[in-house]
């Protein structure tokens, strides 16, 4: 199997989802059941950890000891990452040693230079510009609860960031809609998306962006890494906060989603994520079963 890495949403085909999604939906039968799925024993993966997690730590984690194999955790401050020793350096020790190697990180050039120099596949579990595995888990959620994302419409609502980069990406692989709001300043940058705008359309107003949408989506105001600019994005996102009036804007069947974790009275009001049409607690179990997926494909490919 040639090496490949997932770095951002556009490293996997059409097909390659297709078949993720149906191996992921046969891995969480599997784990309902208590069934073992242990194609990775004696695998080893590596987790890097430059920003704070919970969900992503928890599912990569717990989904490589569920297939069998083991994890390694590291951070910036316990590390020599965090004295300066060269990337380069660290992806050709660190991939001599484990099969697998998965990264949260601050600028998308940190995890290509990595890539380059490593060994084994490397996952990127956030970066400023992308988080491709919780793309992968929210459109997992959305066919198990509508069925195909194909020509359906996403209403994105909030700040122009990571997430909203790699909905854009992914709406063009698979060939759906994104309706995009942000406050100005916070746009979605197309060049770093990589996208043609038939994929998404812009929307001042984000209740026109919702109108008719089939699933209505945000995120924080303010990123990791941003923290500085919290004053600042507050005032500027006030009125793009999801409440009840945009949820009804949407179709009546439309579903919310946010990557969690939330800020209830900011981003989006508590009767929508803690609402009949959320399916946040979904979105975030299923980065489990996704991510067993993905770490099977990267190492084993389809396994007959
Ligand atoms: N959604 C997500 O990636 O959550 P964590 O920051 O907790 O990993
Ligand atoms: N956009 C958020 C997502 C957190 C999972 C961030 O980058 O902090």
């Amino acid at each position: 199997m040639s090496l490949k890495h997932y770095l951002q949403f556009t490293d996997l085909t059409a097909a390659e989802y297709a078949y993720l999604f149906e191996r992921a939906a046969l891995i969480k039968k599997k784990f309902k059941a208590y069934e073992k799925h242990q194609p990775l024993v004696d695998r080893t993966l590596a987790m890097i950890f430059e920003k704070a997690s919970t969900r992503t730590r928890v599912s990569f984690e717990a989904g490589m000891y569920q297939l069998g194999g083991s994890v390694v955790h590291l951070t910036t401050g316990d590390s020599q990452l965090g004295r300066a020793e060269p990337i380069e350096d660290s992806a050709r020790v660190i991939s001599r040693m484990v099969d697998l190697v998965m990264i949260r990180t601050y600028e998308q050039t940190k995890i290509e230079r990595f890539a380059e120099y490593s060994r084994v596949p490397v996952i990127n579990g956030l970066t400023n510009e992308y988080h491709p595995c919780q793309i992968l888990a929210d459109i997992f959620t959305f066919i198990e609860h509508r069925g195909s994302i194909k020509g359906k419409t996403v209403a994105w609502v909030g700040d122009g960031n990571n997430m909203a980069n790699t909905w854009l990406q992914a709406a063009e692989l698979l060939g759906f809609t994104v309706h995009v709001s942000t406050p100005g300043g916070y746009e979605v940058n197309q060049a770093v998306a990589g996208v043609q705008s038939d994929c998404y359309k812009v929307f001042q107003d984000p209740m026109q962006a919702c109108t008719g949408a089939d699933l209505v989506t945000t995120d924080v105001w303010t990123s990791m890494g941003y923290e500085a600019e919290n004053e600042a994005r507050k005032k500027a996102f006030a009125d793009w906060c999801v409440d009840a009036d945009m949820m009804r804007a949407a179709k009546s069947d439309a579903l919310f989603m946010h990557c969690l974790p939330a800020h209830r009275g900011e981003e989006v009001e508590a009767e929508v994520i803690d609402g009949p049409q959320s399916v946040v607690w979904d979105e975030a179990e299923n980065r489990l079963h996704v991510q067993k997926a993905l770490m099977e494909y990267l190492l084993l490919g389809t396994p007959q």
